[in-house]
């Protein structure tokens, strides 16, 4: 089995001002990091140029929240992937349940946002997970096989290299509700089964799982201990220096 290097990755949200972004990340930078992790954090667009600039020669990584999926024009607000990575980023988190139930992101779009991220080099956090009402009438595979056939549609392994996925179920994001170990387990496994059914054996062990959904510094050592959680995407406390440092270097 491939060994696969672990990805802790912080989703600022709509957090921060410059100030405080720029505290985040020198805190950041000092971290220890026992695990040898990659270390993602996702300031909003207004921090992203500072951070980048700041986590240069660090071990942190930069990314951009979202992305739209045209690299520029008349579409007021938007951020293209063009501004993204000339603000310093390198990954792009794609498909955040935020984004698709609040600003609408479908399957369709965020197939777009995707070609866009491929274009431009950005690599892909692509986000999944079911709600609570889908997985109360047993969807939740069904529900996460479509997003992932549907958003990553039309690329080959080739292509989807270095692709990584979050496994977020809606229901325990921000809620302080998370998935027991073992309903991440069961999820990220059958993510792995249908990345080697669509893209090969190979692809599937090499591909990073992350978890999300209230992950803390209190409960990121038994849901890594999973054989297929390979990393985390935290929100809240992802904010808090102290906070993030420990859940980078869970046991
Ligand atoms: P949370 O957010 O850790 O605050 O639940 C996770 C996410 O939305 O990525």
């Amino acid at each position: 089995m491939t060994k696969r290097t672990p990805i802790i990755a912080g989703n600022w949200k709509m957090h921060n001002t410059l100030a405080e972004s720029a505290a985040l990340v020198e805190a950041l930078k000092k971290a220890d990091n026992k695990n040898n992790a990659e270390i993602i954090v996702a300031p909003s667009f207004t921090s992203l140029a500072k951070v980048a600039e700041l986590a240069k020669g660090s071990a942190l990584q930069v990314s951009a929240q979202d992305i739209h999926w045209e690299d520029k024009g008349a579409f007021t607000s938007a951020v293209s992937p063009v501004q993204a990575k000339d603000a310093g980023a390198t990954h792009t988190i794609l498909g955040h349940s935020e984004r698709r139930s609040v600003f609408g992101d479908t399957d369709e779009i965020l197939n777009k946002k995707v070609a866009a991220a491929l274009r431009h080099g950005l690599a892909i956090i692509f986000c999944v997970g079911e709600t609570l009402a889908q997985r109360e009438a047993n969807e939740t595979i069904a529900v996460i096989d479509t997003q992932l056939e549907n958003g990553l549609k039309g690329y080959t392994a080739e292509q989807l290299k270095g692709l990584i996925i979050a496994y977020e179920p809606v229901w325990a994001i921000g809620t302080g509700k998370t998935a027991t170990p073992a309903q991440a387990q069961e999820v990220h496994a059958a993510i792995r089964k249908f990345l080697a059914g669509k893209y090969g054996e190979d692809f599937a062990q090499a591909t990073r799982i992350l978890y999300g959904g209230s992950v803390k510094d209190t409960n990121v050592d038994e849901i890594m201990a999973q054989p297929d959680v390979d990393g985390a995407l935290v929100g809240g406390q992802a904010l808090i220096a102290e906070k993030f440092t420990r859940i980078i270097n869970f046991n």
